[in-house]
């Protein structure tokens, strides 16, 4: 096969040389279980806890903050559930938003059909949401609020510090879905004041199946599985040292790369939302400005954004209709419903998201091969369009 574009950064990423080169030893000589006594389980312990160190200096927390899971779907689970269900009265008001992650949209609705209550925020057409609309839907028994911080599908930022001064003004907590913003904008709990925060290790260059929750410290979680006790009885299960101390490496240079890799994308990003646009019927989704640096979605008329995708994949070009985890299904996309696109719009969409591997040559291939894709789709239509410029 001919040299592969991969531009799905946003679905996973691939591991970080240095990232596997760190976990090596845990998956080879360093086997013991670390929670056994023995020197070797010590030193593996010590591995963990290291690696927990790492997950919290990078996001400014204290290492008896972090609870190491097995992905942003179990932080969100865990964040979500375990202050629910940590709640005396199993009872009271959840909101989220229309934007969410299904790991968040689902959870909230499992704990609906338990008996607790939840509103799903509108946003605007950016994909934002606005205070007072929040403010508005804040109830006397409402007790927590989750908003994904920087969305998986459009790339829309949220105005965090602000959405979490407005919940503690109501003494309510907030939890962020932070697992497409970690390593791409900084992200410092303490300076977002966040009470809980969701984030995942394959989608910064570290292996699958690894996460972590932050949990400000004093605040009160009830564990969602149940064993063995590990994780200061949050999580139970033998832990995952492999994924952890990989975990901790793409921590340590995601945050590094903020300063250095992360403008570089950002810069062919914009180059690519600058070019792609010069297309007639073609349109960013998102927020022009407050969205994700390596985040690209557009829509463009006329066309199905499946024969896009499969196009571009004969092509070499690796792209996403929207998100990862439905793009299976042929639903529109919720995330594009609530930013005020109608079905057939919300089909129309592609979603570029740029890494590391990505290079200025394959920008260019891009700007090259997307729009006579889209031309020659639009030229075959079936919804209208013939032709075009
Ligand atoms: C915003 C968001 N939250 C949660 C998840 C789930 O993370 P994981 O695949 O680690 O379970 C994803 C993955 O696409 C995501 O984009």
């Amino acid at each position: 096969m001919s040299r592969r574009i991969y531009m799905d950064h946003s679905g996973t990423t691939p591991i970080d040389p240095q990232v596997l080169e760190a976990m090596m030893p845990f998956l080879t000589t360093n086997y013991a279980n670390p929670s056994s006594l023995y020197t070797e389980a010590r030193e593996v312990r010590a591995a963990v806890e290291g690696a927990r160190e790492k997950v919290a200096a990078a996001i400014n927390a204290k290492p008896e903050e972090i609870t190491f899971t097995s992905g942003g779907t179990e932080s969100d689970n865990l964040g979500i559930k375990g202050v629910a269900l940590a709640r005396k009265e199993k009872s009271g008001h959840i909101i989220t938003t229309s934007i969410e992650h299904h790991a968040v949209t689902h959870t909230v609705e499992h704990l609906e059909d338990m008996g607790f209550e939840a509103t799903y925020l509108p946003v605007n057409e950016f994909g934002q949401v606005e205070l007072d609309t929040l403010e508005k839907e804040i109830r006397k028994d409402t007790f927590l609020i989750s908003v994904v911080y920087g969305n998986n599908e459009i790339g829309t930022i949220q105005d965090l510090k602000e959405i979490v001064k407005l919940a503690h003004k109501h003494d309510v907590l907030v939890h962020t879905d932070a697992v497409q913003a970690v390593a791409k904008i900084p992200v410092d709990v303490k300076d977002l004041g966040v009470d809980l925060l969701s984030l995942s290790g394959h989608k910064i260059y570290g292996p699958k199946g690894i996460g972590a929750l932050y949990a400000r410290k004093g605040l009160k979680l009830a564990p969602v599985q149940h064993g063995g006790g590990h994780e200061r009885n949050l999580r139970s299960g033998t832990e995952n040292v492999p994924g952890a101390v990989g975990l901790g490496k793409a921590m340590e240079i995601g945050k590094a790369g903020l300063a250095t890799e992360i403008p570089r994308i950002k810069g062919m990003r914009d180059r690519l939302i600058k070019g792609m646009l010069e297309l007639e019927d073609t349109y960013l989704n998102g927020h022009p400005e407050k969205r994700l640096p390596h985040n690209a979605h557009f829509r463009f008329s006329y066309i199905e954004g499946e024969a896009l995708l499969l196009n571009l994949d004969m092509m070499g070009i690796i792209a996403s209709t929207g998100s990862a985890c439905s793009s299976k299904s042929l639903k529109a996309s919720h995330v594009l419903l609530a930013i005020g696109l109608t079905p057939e719009q919300a089909h129309g969409s592609l979603r570029l998201t740029l890494g590391k591997g990505n290079t200025d040559d394959e920008i260019d291939t891009a700007l090259d091969a997307i729009p006579k894709v889209v031309k020659k789709l639009r030229a075959m239509s079936p919804l209208g369009h013939k032709g075009g410029k």
